[in-house]
């Protein structure tokens, strides 16, 4: 396999920020990398530490030069490996774009992932936070993944309760130390993903912006490719297009509180976005709460809060003057530090920084 030295990532990540790979292998084929682990250029790449693994680099914030070797994931593939009364068991290689995936599902007629269109990054990185967006998580479809154990170069698969999903978090996102037991945070490389679309097709429609849409179309019974559209839609008008203006998506998690930490809240402000959960706590809209600190349009260097999604931040400098990762987490921990002093919540970042 190649190993390319001092390779740009800038291209690599949405944010666009500007830093290098000291050490980087493009992985298409799993026989092929499992093969050069067994080598001694392996285990010399990977001798300081482990290596790193980029899908879409759409989750990510760089501080700098990354020196673990880096594994750019790029398996493709797509195919319907189960057709049953129950549902439809689709695949896809972990390289492939999360959102060209989700049409071609559709496009072939296999509803249940619409609700997740336009999400930037790609299918290996979709199970590791979890994503959501709409009324579905990732593990509303999830079936199973393969994946490497990076140590051992073992292949191994995963259903969806070992991957231990919550809000925007799985195991991949937990080191065995941590509380769970099986954490498998810089140890695994996702190769494929199944999900399970269910039959028949329910349309969810209980969000907000979606039950707008019927009613500004007066389609009440809309089918799975119109759920499409109106995401595709209710996105672009106020998420920045990572093509045109560099950014990680929602860059905080929606804190979670008690009823009674609410109730002192909206005692103090009264217009709190909140929405009750099942298990009786209460889920805060951070874009709200970061929005009512007036951080909208503020910057630190190149890196600003976008002016219509409080909750995302962004590259204003663009490709040749790019923010940095350092100006992105200055204006990070400044949101946090308001919003903790003006309502008593620590906000929790949810890309990874490196
Ligand atoms: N709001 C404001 N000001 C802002 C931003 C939001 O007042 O600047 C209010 C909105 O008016 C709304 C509420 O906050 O009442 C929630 O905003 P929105 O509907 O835009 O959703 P969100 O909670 O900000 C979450 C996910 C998004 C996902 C949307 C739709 C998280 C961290 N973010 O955003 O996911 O697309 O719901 O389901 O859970 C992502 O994870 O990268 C992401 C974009």
């Amino acid at each position: 396999m190649l190993v390319e030295n001092q390779v740009a990532l800038q291209p690599h990540n949405t944010f666009g920020i500007a830093a290098r790979a000291r050490k980087l292998i493009r992985v298409q084929d799993v026989a092929a990398l499992q093969a050069f682990m067994a080598t001694p250029a392996w285990s010399a790449a990977v001798a300081e530490s482990l290596p790193f693994v980029l899908g879409g680099g759409s989750n990510l914030v760089l501080t700098g030069d990354v020196k673990p070797l880096v594994l750019k994931v790029e398996i493709g593939g797509r195919q319907l490996v189960e057709d049953t009364d129950k549902g439809w068991v689709v695949e896809a290689g972990a390289g492939e774009p999360w959102h060209r995936f989700v049409a071609w599902t559709l496009d072939h007629g296999w509803p249940g992932l619409e609700n997740l269109a336009l999400i930037p990054g790609s299918v290996g990185a979709s199970p590791v936070q979890n994503i959501g967006a709409y009324g579905v998580e990732l593990q509303d479809r999830f079936h199973s993944l393969d994946a490497i154990d990076l140590k051992t170069g073992q292949s191994f698969t995963l259903d969806a309760a070992q991957c231990g999903f919550g809000y925007r978090d799985s195991v991949f996102k937990h080191t065995p130390s941590d509380a769970r037991s099986f954490g498998l945070a810089g140890r695994a490389l996702i190769t494929r993903v199944r999900f399970f679309l269910p039959k028949p097709w329910k349309p969810v429609l209980g969000y907000l912006d979606l039950e707008r849409k019927m009613q500004a179309s007066g389609n009440q019974a809309p089918n799975a490719r119109q759920i499409f559209d109106w995401v595709v839609d209710i996105r672009s008008a106020k998420l920045p297009d990572p093509a045109l203006i560099g950014n990680a998506g929602s860059f905080f998690k929606n804190p979670t509180v008690t009823a009674e930490q609410c109730a002192d809240i909206i005692a103090r402000e009264p217009k709190v976005v909140h929405y009750p959960m099942a298990d009786g706590s209460i889920k805060l809209a951070a874009g709200w709460l970061i929005d009512a600190c007036g951080w909208k349009g503020k910057s630190v260097g190149n890196a600003a809060v976008y002016e219509k999604q409080a909750l995302v931040l962004v590259n204003r400098g663009g490709v040749a003057n790019p923010c940095t990762g350092g100006e992105v987490m200055t204006l990070a921990k400044a949101i946090q530090t308001s919003v903790y002093e003006r309502f008593g919540i620590r906000l929790e970042p949810e890309p990874v920084v490196i």
